[in-house]
C-alpha cells in the first residue's frame, strides 16, 4: 500500500471489533492473469459495541458486487475500506465478489504466483489482498473453502483442514472442497494450486489417533524431503512428550516454494515453507541448513498449539506467539542435539545470534519493546526483538519457575484460554498463576516491564573476597538505558545464574549470609531492583564469579573481571556457555584496546596459549573448538563500541585471525587430521562439530599459506573441494579459497557454479559466499557490482536477492562500509528499486543503515546523505518510509 502520510496504529487504542465474522465460505476460480474470489460471511453484530458501519479492510482488490441477505446494497470506499451501512439485523449474511490479480503480485502478500503455481500469505495482513474481510486477528471463523482450477496446471488444490469432496469439472478444470474445524483468524488462512508431488507418512500419536503428514514438493525434489519429514515427526513426539501437547489435525502438510517473504509460515494444517526449510540432501545442502530445516519444521509445528489454538489479540501481542514459540523450538533444537555439550554449543549459537541482531536493533532507531506500543507497517515488528528477545524472556520465566513449572504454566495457559486470541499478561498471568511460591509470581509486575520496557539491560557486577570471615560479596546493580520515549526505566527482572571458581578451578559450594547450609555449586540470584547485594558465607578460598551462566538474562554484562580471572574461567568453568564467553571477553578486549591505539595489531602470548591449550584439550567437543577458536565478529563488536570505523576494524581482526593462523599452524595442521569424518554422512552434531573444526583449521591454513606464499594447502583445499561428498565439506573449502583470495579460488567457483546450475539453493550458496568474503581492496565490494549482473542473478526471488545484497550489508561491514561512501550509494539505489517490487523485503534491506549515528566519520555523514536521498522519494511504501523515518528522527 502506498500512502503519502504516516498512518500509525498504537496498542492503547485497541477496541474488539463492532461485528464478528463466524463462517467464511470461500470459492476460488483459479488463474494466475485473473482469479475470480467469491465470499460468504456469516456475520453477528458485537453487542458490547456501538452500532456502526460494517468497516472491511481491502488492499489492491478489484469489487464486483456485495449483498446482504441476499440484496444488493450500498457501499463506499473510505481510507482504503469498504463500507456498508449497519445493516438492521444483528446477524446477516454478506456476499462478496472481487477478482485479484496474482501474476502482478510481486509483494508475495495475499495470492500471488511462483513459478507455474499459486500459493498464498496472509500473515500479517495478507487475506485483505484476497477479499474484503476484517483482517484482524481476534476475529475467528470457521473456514470452508472451494478451489476450482485447470487441472493440468494445477494437479494439487489444498487448503486447511480436511478435504470434503474432489473432483472433475468441464473444460479440463477440477475442483477441491476443503473444511477446516477450528476457528482461526485470516491471517492463518492459506491456499495451494500448484503441480506438487508429496512424502508421505503416517503416523498414530500417543492418543492413538492416526494422522497423515505430507511435505509437498517440485517434481524432482522427493528426494530433499527425507529430513523435513523426520524433523516433522521428531516435533510432533517431542510436543506431546514435553508439553502434552498432540497433533489435533487428521492431516498435517507442509509445501515448499520458491519465492517466499520469510522462513515459513503457520498456517492451520497446511504450513507453507521456503523450500530453504524443506529441501535437503548430503550434496546439497549443509550442515547448518539441516539444523535450519529441524528448527523451522519445529517452529512452524509448534504454532499449532502456540499461535494456532490460542492466538494474539492484535500484533502489538505478536511475540506471544512468536517469543514463546522460538523457545519452544530453541528447546526442541537442544533435546534433538543430545549431550550437555551438543546443547551449549546450540545455546552459544543462539545468543551470538541475540547479540548480532537484536542487541543493535535495540540500541538503534528501530528500538521496540518486546510488546510494542505503535506501528505504521507491522511487516516491520517481524523482528529479533519480538523473536529472539521474546524467547529470553520466555526464557527467564523457565529460569524463575523451573522445567516442571513451566510446563504447569502451559497447561494452565491452555485450560484458560484455548481457542481464543489473548495477550501477553494473559500468559504471564497464567505462568505465575501455577507457580504462586515463585519469584515471578512475587515480582509478576517487575517482570512485564520485559514487555513494555525496550533496550538492553546493562547489568554491572564487582565481588569482594574477604579471607578472614571467608566471605565473598557480590554487588549486582542494573542500569536501563534511556532511549527515545523511554526515559525513566525501572529495574527488571533477572535471574542471574551464578557459580564461583577457586583460582584453582574447583567449584565452590554456595551459601548465602542466613542459610544454614550450601546448595549445589550452582545457583540463580535474583534482582528486581536496581541494586543487590549477595553474601556468599564459608567461601575458602579466593574466587572467580561466574555470572550469567548459559546467558541467563538478555542483557550486557559487565563483571570487572581481570584477564587472569577470565583465564581461570576459560580453563575451568563447569558451565560450557561462560568457559566460551571468557574466551570472548579476552578477545574483545584485545580488539578494543587495538582499536583506541594507532599501533599495528598485535595478540599478546597469554592470549595465543589460552587458544592453542583449547586446541589441544582433548576433552573438549570439536564444535565446541570451533566456536571458541571465532574471534567476535565484526558485527557483534561494532555494537560494543561507540563511533566505529568499520575498515579499522576489519584490519585489526583480520591481523589477530593472521597471527592465529600463524601462530597455531601445528594446530590447525593436527585439527584437520584429527577431525576428518570417515562414516557416512549424517547431519548430527557429532559429525557436524567435527566438520566446522576441519573447515575452520583448513581456512587458517590456506589464509596462512597466502601470508607465506606457499602453495600445498592451496592445493589440498581444491582438492578437497573437487573430491568432497558433501556440501558442508565442499562449501567449506570453497571458502577457504575464497577467504584468502586464492587463485585457486576462481577455477573452483567456475566448477561449483557448473555443477550446481539446477539447484536454485546452491546457487544462493555460490552468491553469497562471495558477498561476504572478507574485503580486501574493495575486490569483494567490486565483485558484488559485477555478480548483480549474473544471469542467475534476480532480484525478484526473495532468496536470491538476499544471498547477495544481506551478505554484503548484514554479512561484510568492511565491503559495505567505504569511506568513497560507493557501498551507501549502492545501498539507496538498491532500496529504492527493492521497493517497487517487494515493499517487506526493501524495507528489511533498509534497515542495514540503522547503526549510522553509531559510525565514524565520515562514513556517518555519508550514510546519512544516503538515507536522505531515499528518504526524498516521495512514493515510498509505508514499511520502507516508517524505516527511514525512524532512522533520521
Ligand atoms: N509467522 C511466521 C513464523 O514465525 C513468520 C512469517 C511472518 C511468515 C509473516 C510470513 C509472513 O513462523
Ligand atoms: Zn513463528
Amino acid at each position: 500500500m502506498r500512502e503519502g502520510t504516516a498512518n500509525i496504529v498504537r496498542r492503547e487504542d485497541y477496541l474488539a471489533p463492532a461485528y464478528w465474522i463466524r463462517t467464511v465460505d470461500l470459492t476460488f476460480d483459479l488463474d494466475a492473469a485473473k482469479t475470480i474470489v467469491a465470499s460468504k460471511l456469516f456475520i453477528e453484530r458485537n453487542l458490547e459495541q456501538m452500532e456502526q458501519p460494517l468497516r472491511l479492510h481491502g488492499e489492491d482488490l478489484n469489487l464486483l458486487r456485495v449483498l446482504v441477505d441476499g440484496q444488493s446494497v450500498s457501499f463506499r470506499h473510505e481510507d482504503g475500506m469498504l463500507v456498508i451501512d449497519a445493516p438492521q439485523q444483528s446477524a446477516f449474511t454478506l456476499e462478496i465478489r472481487n477478482t485479484v490479480a496474482p501474476e502482478k503480485n510481486t509483494q508475495l502478500s495475499g495470492l500471488y504466483a511462483s513459478g507455474s503455481g499459486l500459493f498464498t500469505q496472509c500473515e500479517a495482513e495478507g487475506f485483505r489482498r484476497i477479499t474484503y474481510f476484517l483482517d484482524r486477528p481476534d476475529v475467528m471463523a470457521v473456514y470452508t473453502v472451494t478451489l476450482r482450477g485447470d487441472k493440468q496446471k494445477y494437479p494439487v488444490l489444498l487448503s486447511n483442514g480436511n478435504l470434503l469432496e474432489q473432483g472433475d469439472l468441464d473444460n479440463g478444470r477440477h475442483f477441491a472442497k476443503w473444511h477446516d474445524p477450528f476457528r482461526k483468524p485470516s491471517y492463518l488462512f492459506a491456499l495451494v494450486a500448484a503441480d506438487l508431488v508429496a512424502r508421505e507418512q503416517r503416523v498414530r500419536s500417543r492418543s492413538g489417533r492416526d494422522h497423515l503428514l505430507q511435505v509437498f514438493v517440485k517434481r524432482g525434489d522427493l528426494e530433499k524431503t527425507e529430513h523435513a519429514m523426520n524433523s516433522l515427526v521428531a516435533s510432533m513426539i517431542w510436543d506431546e512428550h514435553r508439553f502434552n501437547l498432540p497433533l489435533d489435525l487428521e492431516r498435517f502438510m507442509i509445501v515448499a516454494v520458491d519465492d517466499f517473504n520469510m522462513g515459513a509460515m503457520e498456517n492451520k494444517g497446511l504450513n507453507i515453507f521456503n523450500t530453504k526449510y524443506v529441501l535437503a540432501s548430503a550434496a546439497t545442502a549443509t550442515d547448518a541448513d539441516f539444523d535450519g530445516i529441524e528448527s523451522v519444521v519445529g517452529h512452524e509445528y509448534f504454532h499449532n498449539w502456540t499461535g494456532n489454538r490460542i492466538t494474539c489479540q492484535d500484533w502489538f501481542q505478536l511475540s506471544l506467539k512468536e517469543g514463546l514459540t522460538v523457545f519452544r523450538d530453541q528447546e526442541f533444537s537442544m533435546d534433538m542435539a543430545g549431550s550437555a555439550s551438543a546443547r551449549a554449543v546450540r545455546r552459544i549459537g543462539d545468543v551470538r545470534s541475540l547479540r548480532e541482531r537484536q542487541f543493535p536493533e535495540d540500541a538503534g532507531p528501530m528500538s521496540h519493546p518486546v510488546r510494542p506500543d505503535a506501528y505504521q507497517a507491522i511487516d516491520n515488528f517481524y523482528t529479533a526483538t519480538v523473536y529472539e528477545k521474546g524467547s529470553e524472556v520466555v526464557r527467564v520465566i523457565h529460569t524463575l519457575v523451573g522445567q516442571q513449572g513451566f510446563a504447569a504454566g502451559m497447561a494452565l495457559y491452555f485450560q484458560r484460554h484455548d481457542g481464543f486470541a489473548v495477550t501477553c499478561d494473559d500468559f504471564a498471568q497464567a505462568m505465575a498463576d501455577a507457580n504462586p511460591y515463585s519469584p515471578l509470581a512475587h515480582n509478576l509486575d517487575v517482570f512485564k516491564r520485559w514487555y513494555s520496557q525496550a533496550g538492553t539491560p546493562r547489568l554491572t557486577a564487582r565481588g569482594e573476597y574477604n579471607a578472614a570471615n571467608a566471605t565473598f560479596t557480590l554487588y549486582l546493580s542494573q542500569h536501563n538505558p534511556a532511549l527515545p520515549g523511554q526515559n525513566d526505566k525501572l529495574p527488571q527482572l533477572l535471574p542471574v545464574a551464578v557459580g564461583l571458581l577457586a583460582r584453582d578451578g574447583t567449584a565452590l559450594p554456595l551459601q548465602l549470609a542466613g542459610e544454614d547450609h550450601a546448595v549445589g555449586t550452582d545457583r540463580v540470584l535474583v534482582m528486581t531492583e536496581a541494586q543487590h547485594t549477595f553474601t556468599f558465607v564459608n567461601v575458602q578460598a579466593d574466587c572467580v564469579p561466574s555470572l550469567l551462566r548459559g546467558f541467563s538474562a538478555p542483557v550486557v554484562l559487565d563483571d570487572g573481571l581481570t584477564d587472569a580471572d577470565l583465564l581461570v574461567l576459560m580453563a575451568h568453568d563447569t558451565d560450557a556457555f561462560n568457559r566460551w564467553e571468557a574466551g570472548q571477553r579476552l578477545a574483545l578486549n584485545r580488539i578494543r584496546a587495538a582499536l583506541n591505539s594507532d599501533a599495528p595489531a598485535a595478540l599478546d602470548d597469554a592470549f595465543i596459549e589460552a587458544m592453542r591449550a583449547v586446541l589441544n584439550d582433548t576433552r573438549l567437543d570439536p564444535a565446541f573448538k570451533e566456536l571458541a577458536l571465532l574471534l567476535p565478529s565484526e558485527v557483534y563488536v561494532a555494537d560494543q563500541v561507540t563511533g566505529i570505523d568499520p575498515q579499522r576494524l576489519h584490519s585489526v581482526r583480520e591481523a589477530m585471525v593472521d597471527q592465529l593462523a600463524t601462530a597455531l599452524h601445528a594446530e590447525w595442521e593436527a585439527a584437520f587430521a584429527a577431525n576428518q569424518v570417515r562414516a557416512g554422512y549424517k547431519p548430527d552434531a557429532v559429525q557436524s562439530g567435527q566438520r566446522a573444526l576441519a573447515n575452520l583449521a583448513l581456512t587458517m591454513l590456506v589464509r596462512h599459506a597466502s601470508l607465506t606464499g606457499d602453495t600445498v594447502w592451496p592445493g589440498r583445499a581444491y582438492q578437497r573441494f573437487k573430491d568432497a561428498s558433501n556440501m558442508t565439506d565442499r562449501l567449506g573449502a570453497l571458502e577457504a579459497l575464497v577467504n584468502s583470495h586464492s587463485e585457486l579460488a576462481q577455477p573452483a567457483l567456475d566448477r561449483f557454479h557448473a555443477l550446481f546450475r539446477h539447484e536454485a539453493l546452491v546457487l544462493d550458496k555460490f552468491f553469497m559466499l562471495q558477498g561476504r568474503a572478507p574485503e580486501k581492496d574493495g575486490r569483494v565490494f567490486a565483485r558484488i557490482k559485477q555478480l548483480m549482473q549474473h544471469p542467475d542473478f534476480t532480484l525478484t526471488n526473495p532468496n536470491r536477492a538476499r544471498s547477495l545484497l544481506f551478505a554484503l550489508t548484514a554479512g561484510n561491514p568492511a565491503a559495505f562500509h567505504r569511506t568513497d561512501a560507493a557501498g551507501y550509494v549502492f545501498w539507496a539505489d538498491m532500496v529504492i528499486t527493492l521497493d517497487t517490487l517487494n515493499p517487506q523485503l526493501a524495507s528489511r534491506f533498509a534497515r542495514a543503515l540503522d547503526r549510522w549515528t553509531n559510525l565514524a566519520e565520515p562514513y556517518r555523514s555519508a550514510a546519512r546523505e544516503a538515507i536522505a536521498r531515499v528518504s526524498a522519494k516521495a512514493d515510498l511504501s509505508s514499511d520502507t518510509r516508517e524505516i527511514i523515518d525512524r532512522a533520521l528522527a
